[in-house]
């Protein structure tokens, strides 16, 4: 009766307007602008805007909604204590995880004649700016907090990435790291219906609140065959430890039938665009830093020459996952953060698709094709021999 289609490969979830890929041409556009106009030319602050309400904002609008990110960074003193308690081993994916679910319980939403815990169209841009603007905080208060230090405290004259950057270290950011790290924001901030969009969609279908929401976003993400793979391409570059090992690692994983991490991609046949990009990025971070950079990015790029020897004719390449952790761990930022950073971005996405969902909701419910048993007769538990 149904075709079942594994990993639902292939297989339309949704209609959507949010972003697009060509993955045979290596295209990616958000709303319809190609994403190296985006990252040449936008900021994340404005690419989240474009995301969530389908339009590049003007002047006024664009300047109001980053008003609303700035004045909503703070976090209240009991979150705080909140974290306080977890674990300092607590990984921090789980840590971003539990907290951006607890803030539902400290920013409600307006309460709306479907009761104080549903999702309402009518706040959702106010929910989202919320949620956007207090993700990065509460990433830095976890580094500080699981060192044992005091979080810094969020400031109102620096951009997202720029805050960030203050937050995560209490140094004046580098402006040239702040708008490296801007442009990764602006990568990662969509990629059409992937698993962790999907479960954002699943979850948003139910009416569920929309911290608890993006918490399934975020749970979503941080598996190694997703987001998580950021922090495994940095543990294997290390492990490689120099560019003339990077063959032979190749071959042994491949030879193993192991998977060389931030390698392949479901909606991509060639380079992900994305990818093209970080690895741009990098090369003007070693021109910035007159070649004084760690070796992590030969070692990167001898493992992509010899792992695209062997993979490309399975349209194997590297993806966004590849180039990404060597440039943050250029920027002082410890390989655990690494997913956490992605869900920061992330987060624009999945409100803008959130928010797509409700407009014209229907509750996700898939059907299954049924392949255990049938009518077996009940044996009480003393006559049973296993
Ligand atoms: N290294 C080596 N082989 C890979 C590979 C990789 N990174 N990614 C896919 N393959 C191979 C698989 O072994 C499989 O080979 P086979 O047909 O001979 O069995 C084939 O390509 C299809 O792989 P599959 O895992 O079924 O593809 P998928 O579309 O279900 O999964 C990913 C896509 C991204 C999960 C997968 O490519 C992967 O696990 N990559 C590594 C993790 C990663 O970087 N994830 C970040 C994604 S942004």
């Amino acid at each position: 009766m149904y075709e079942y289609v594994p990993g639902l490969a292939g297989v339309p979830a949704t209609k959507s307007k949010i972003s697009y890929i060509d993955g045979e041409k290596g295209l990616l556009s958000y709303r319809g602008y190609p994403i190296d106009a985006l990252t040449e030319n936008s900021t994340f602050e404005e690419t989240a805007s474009l995301l969530l309400n389908g339009e590049l904002p003007t002047k006024q609008g664009l300047d109001e909604f980053d008003r609303g990110l700035r004045l909503n960074r703070k976090m209240k003193y009991r979150v705080r204590e909140l974290m306080h308690q977890l674990p300092s081993t607590a990984h921090p994916m789980d840590v971003l995880q539990a907290m951006v679910g607890c803030l539902g319980m400290f920013y409600p939403e307006q309460e709306d004649e479907d009761g104080p815990n549903s999702a309402s169209l009518n706040s959702a841009n106010q929910t989202s700016i919320s949620i956007i603007a207090r993700m990065p905080t509460l990433i830095a208060m976890w580094e500080h907090l699981r060192n044992g230090y005091d979080p810094v405290e969020p400031r109102e004259d620096l951009s997202h990435a720029a805050n960030f950057l203050w937050m995560l270290t209490g140094k004046e950011p580098d402006p040239f790291l702040a708008h490296i790290l801007d442009v990764c924001l602006v990568l990662h901030a969509e990629h059409t219906i992937n698993a962790s969009t999907f479960a954002v969609m699943v979850s948003g279908s139910t009416l569920a609140n929309p911290y608890a929401v993006v918490a399934s976003g975020v749970a979503t993400l941080a598996g190694p065959l997703h987001g998580g793979a950021n922090q495994a391409v940095i543990s294997m570059l290390e492990e490689i430890g120099t560019a003339e090992k990077a063959a032979a690692y190749v071959e042994a994983q491949l030879s193993a039938r192991k998977k060389v991490w931030g390698f392949g991609h479901r909606e991509y046949s060639t380079k992900d665009p994305r990818a093209r990009i970080l690895e741009k990025l990098m090369r003007q971070l070693v021109e910035y830093r007159s070649g004084e950079v760690g070796p992590l990015f030969n070692i990167a790029l001898a493992v992509e020459d010899a792992a695209t020897e062997r993979l490309a004719t399975k349209g194997i390449y590297p993806n966004v996952d590849f180039y990404s952790g060597v440039l943050y761990r250029e920027m002082g930022i410890v390989p655990d953060q690494f997913t956490a950073l992605f869900a920061m971005a992330r987060v624009a996405g999945w409100l803008a698709h959130w928010k797509e969902q409700l407009a014209d909701n229907r509750i996700f419910r898939p059907t299954q094709i049924y392949i255990g048993e049938m009518d077996r007769k009940y044996v009480p538990v003393e006559q049973r021999d296993r």
